[in-house]
């Protein structure tokens, strides 16, 4: 990340932020838009590792053991004390309802406490803006949003300014990735691990269908990818891992990227952003890449650390919002469910001071 750390100058009004949507608890502290103070995440993975999956209850129970300890150990990291905070932010959706329910609570009380606006900040904002981390202002761009519960492809014209170009109809992208790999007994996440074994595998060997690659609008559907596997599987049971993943993957990638370029070339953006979990995947970016630069677009991708779960790319946001003189009421509840139309119009929403 190629942002200035260290002490709060308080020039850009400091945010502090509060992640809780999923399996990772994260606290972060900017100085503005342009200034990381500090960032921590406390992963919960291996806790629901043993499941295959995130067990609500269990982290919605950490979420509130762990985040007072991570809040005090954030503000020390970034050498901002209580009353240096200007504004609290925290994540209000989508997610869990119950893990969203402990940061939400936590952050409007800190906020209360201390007599600090609160801004409520919506998580796939957090990834769509990612790309972006540390600019004051974010440019026109197409976004692909690929993490492990949404697809989304996204025109945006600027902060607060989106029109969401094209969805997934079924399974997300990383959460196809995650079932395929429950499917042939890999790890979890699986997404991680079907990148590692694609690496030797025959990404040709077996051709899994291109769903709705020319269908001539811009969503997305997974689940029929997820089916050929598993009928592969019942059929050819030694199908051979390694082959099966890389070729799992070539045709998740082809659509995800065929569908990207046609967004650029629909929407006249010269520059596509990358984000989300599932950006982390070497072959998407790898192929995104090379057919970004054959069609003259510019590519940005998150960096590393803000590509799964974090609490930085929600006090981006909320330090761009903290500039602009947004806040969020104090009575706005979580919202557990993507709404979209809600996404399209952040910008006319009403913001009031606490
Ligand atoms: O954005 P994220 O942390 O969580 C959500 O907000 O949903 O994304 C997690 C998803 C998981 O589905 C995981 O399997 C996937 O990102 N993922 C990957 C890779 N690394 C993480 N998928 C494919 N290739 C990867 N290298
Ligand atoms: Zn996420």
């Amino acid at each position: 990340m190629s942002v200035e750390r260290g002490r709060a100058s308080t020039a850009g009004g400091v945010v502090a932020a509060i992640e809780t949507s999923c399996d990772e608890t994260a606290v972060a502290v900017m100085d503005g838009p342009m200034r990381l103070l500090a960032s921590r995440v406390w992963s919960q993975v291996a806790s629901h590792a043993p499941y295959g999956g995130v067990v609500p209850e269990m982290a919605s129970r950490q979420h509130g053991e762990v985040l007072p300890g991570l809040v005090r150990e954030t503000l020390a990291d970034a050498g901002v004390d209580l009353q240096q905070i200007d504004a609290v932010a925290a994540t209000m959706g989508p997610g869990l309802p119950t893990a969203l329910l402990v940061g939400a609570a936590y952050g409007k009380g800190l906020a209360l406490g201390l007599k600090r606006p609160f801004i409520g900040v919506n998580h796939m904002e957090g990834h769509l803006l990612s790309p972006f981390f540390g600019s004051p202002s974010v440019p026109a761009h197409v976004a692909m949003v690929v993490s492990g519960g949404h697809t989304l492809l996204v025109d945006v014209r600027g902060v607060g300014d989106y029109q969401i170009l094209g969805t997934t109809l079924d399974d997300a992208a990383g959460e196809a990735f995650d079932k395929v790999a429950k499917l042939l007994g890999l790890g979890y996440p699986g997404g991680v691990e079907i990148d590692r074994m694609a690496r030797d595998g025959d990404a040709a060997r077996f051709d899994f269908p291109r769903s709705m690659l020319h269908s001539g609008d811009l969503d997305f559907s997974f689940s029929g990818l997820k089916t050929a596997v598993r009928v592969l599987l019942e059929k050819t049971p030694n199908a051979g891992v390694a082959d099966v993943c890389a070729s799992f993957q070539e045709a998740a990638v082809d659509v995800l990227v065929g569908k990207t370029l046609i967004a650029a070339r629909q929407t006249g953006h010269k520059l596509i952003a990358l984000s989300g979990g599932v950006s982390s995947n070497r072959r998407l970016q790898a192929v995104l890449n090379e057919r970004a630069a054959n069609d003259g677009l510019e590519l940005r991708i998150a960096s590393p650390e803000l590509r799964t779960d974090n609490a930085a790319m929600i006090a981006y946001v909320a330090a761009l919002y903290y500039v602009i003189g947004r806040r969020s009421k104090m009575d706005e509840d979580v919202e557990p469910t993507f709404q979209r139309r809600k996404f399209e119009q952040i910008t006319q929403m009403e913001r009031h001071s606490c």
